[in-house]
C-alpha cells in the first residue's frame, strides 16, 4: 500500500498548487452553523423527512402531474434514488466491496398529510441484476399516463441505465423495461431527458474505480484530485420497441461532468464540472445535441447534482468540504458540510469586478468570501450546514410554485424540506 500513499499524497500536494478555489474547496473546512437556510429560520422552517431504509440518497427529481392541454403542473412529486449500501459499494469514490445489498427509489408527495415517503418497488426487475441507483429522471405525466423512468445503475462489472415506466395510477410499482448498455457508458452518473426516449448522460471519469490496482485507485484518484478535463456529456436516443440506441458525444473535456439539467425553455444546458468547482453553461443545439460552452461560473464547493427551476434559475448541491466527504465515504467519520446555492442570470451584466453580491452577505459562509464572481451570473446560498443538521448535500430542488426547497444528502438519512417562513 506504500506507493499508493505516497502517490496519493503527491496528488493531494498538486491539488494544494491547482490553486485558491481547489484550497478553499477541498481542504479548508468553513464555519458552517448546524443549519442556515435563505427563506426562514432553519430551526422553525427546515425538517427532516425520514422513512426506514431511506438513507444515503443520492439523487433527486420532481415527477410532475402535467395538464396536457394548458400545461400546468397539477402535483409535483419528488423522486429519490437512495443506497443504504453506499459505505461498501461507491463506483465514484470507493469502496468497492460488497454490490450486493440493492438501493431502491422512493416517493414523496410534499403536498399530502402523511408527511413520509414510501419505497417504490421494481416490477419484473431481472433476478441477480444489480440495483445501485444514482442519477435519476423521469418524463411528466400528461392527463395520468405512465412516464418513462430511466436511473443510472452502478451494478457490479460495469454501469448500466435502467429504464422502467411509472404510473400515477399505481405510483409505488416502477415497472422494468430493460437495461441499456453502450461501450460509452464508462461512467455515467447523471441523466437529463430530451423526451421520452432520450437523454444527455454525463460520464464522471474516463479512469473508473473498476480498473485493476495499481492503475484504480490510482489513476481516478490523480483524475479528480487534479480535476483533470477528461469526462464528457453524451446524449442517447432509443428506439423504444426495439430497445437499440443511438449514441453521440454532445461535449467532450470536462473536469469530473456530474449534474446535468436541462433550461425549462431548452435553451441553455448546465453541467457541473465537479472537478473545476464550477458550473458550465452551454447553448444547446436542439437538433444535433451538440453542446456549446458560453459561461463558466466558479461555486465555492465541488459540485454534484444540479436542476433548474421552472423560474430558469440553477439549484445546485455540493461539498464544501472534499476531504471530509472522503473520510465519510471510508467510514472514518460521519459527518460533512452541506452547500446549495441558486445561480441566476444577471438581468444586467455587472460591468466591473468586484460584483458583490449583497444579496449573499448574510449567510453565514457567503459564496464571495470563498470565489469570485462574475458578470453574467450571480451565485446565491440557500443552505448551509456544518452537517450536523444535514450533512453531504448531493441534489437540491426548489418547486417555484410553493418555494419549497428539498435537499438529499449522499451520507444523510432522509430528505431535507425546507418551507419558506418568517426568518
Ligand atoms: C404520455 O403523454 C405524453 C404527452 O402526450 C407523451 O409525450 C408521452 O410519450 C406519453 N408517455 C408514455 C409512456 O407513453
Amino acid at each position: 500500500m506504500r506507493p499508493v500513499l505516497t502517490v496519493s499524497f503527491l496528488i493531494a500536494a498538486l491539488a494544494w498548487w491547482r490553486g485558491e478555489v481547489a484550497k478553499n474547496c477541498i481542504l479548508i473546512k468553513s464555519d458552517f452553523p448546524t443549519g442556515y437556510y435563505a427563506e426562514g429560520a432553519y430551526e422553525d422552517t427546515c425538517q427532516t423527512v425520514k422513512a426506514e431504509g431511506m438513507k444515503f440518497c443520492e439523487d433527486a427529481t420532481f415527477w410532475e402531474f402535467k395538464d396536457s392541454t394548458t400545461n400546468d403542473v397539477l402535483q409535483r412529486n419528488v423522486l429519490l434514488s437512495c443506497d443504504p449500501g453506499r459505505q461498501e459499494w461507491n463506483t465514484v469514490m470507493g469502496p468497492l466491496l460488497d454490490p450486493e445489498p440493492h438501493g431502491s427509489l422512493w416517493l414523496y408527495n410534499p403536498a399530502s398529510s402523511a408527511s413520509t415517503a414510501e419505497r417504490i418497488t421494481l416490477e419484473g426487475y431481472p433476478a441477480k441484476h444489480d440495483f445501485h441507483p444514482l442519477g435519476i429522471e423521469i418524463y411528466p405525466s400528461f392527463n395520468g399516463n405512465a412516464s418513462n423512468l430511466f436511473v443510472v445503475n452502478h451494478a457490479r462489472a460495469r454501469t448500466t441505465i435502467e429504464q422502467f415506466t411509472l404510473s400515477p395510477t399505481s405510483p409505488l410499482k416502477a415497472s422494468y423495461v430493460r437495461t441499456i448498455t453502450s461501450p460509452y457508458f464508462i461512467s455515467p452518473n447523471s441523466i437529463a431527458l430530451t423526451s421520452p426516449t432520450s437523454f444527455y448522460v454525463t460520464n464522471d471519469h474516463l479512469f473508473t474505480r473498476r480498473l485493476p490496482f495499481p492503475f484504480a485507485p490510482v489513476l481516478p484518484t490523480a483524475e479528480t484530485m487534479l480535476g483533470l478535463p477528461l469526462s464528457w456529456v453524451g446524449h442517447v436516443s432509443l428506439d423504444d420497441a426495439s430497445g437499440e440506441l443511438e449514441h453521440t458525444f454532445s461535449k467532450l473535456g470536462v473536469a469530473f461532468a456530474n449534474g446535468v439539467s436541462i433550461s425549462p425553455d431548452g435553451k441553455v444546458v448546465a453541467v457541473a464540472a465537479t472537478g473545476a468547482n464550477a458550473i458550465g453553461f452551454y447553448k444547446q443545439n436542439e437538433a444535433t445535441k451538440t453542446l456549446e460552452h458560453t459561461h463558466n461560473v466558479p461555486v465555492p464547493f465541488s459540485p454534484d447534482n444540479i436542476a433548474f427551476t421552472e423560474d430558469g434559475d440553477l439549484v445546485v448541491a455540493g461539498h464544501p468540504h472534499f476531504l471530509s466527504l472522503v473520510k465519510v465515504a471510508k467510514k472514518k467519520s460521519t459527518t460533512t458540510p452541506s452547500w446549495v446555492v441558486s445561480i441566476s442570470r444577471r438581468e444586467i451584466e455587472a460591468e466591473a469586478a468586484p460584483f458583490t453580491i449583497k444579496d449573499d452577505l448574510k449567510a453565514p459562509v457567503p459564496v464571495s468570501s470563498k470565489v469570485s464572481s462574475v458578470a453574467s451570473h450571480q451565485v446565491r446560498t440557500l443552505f448551509q450546514s456544518d452537517g450536523a443538521g444535514f450533512g453531504s448535500s448531493t441534489s437540491g430542488l426548489v418547486d417555484s410554485l410553493t418555494g419549497k426547497l428539498f435537499v438529499t444528502g449522499l451520507y444523510e438519512k432522509g430528505l431535507l424540506v425546507c418551507n419558506p417562513g418568517p426568518q
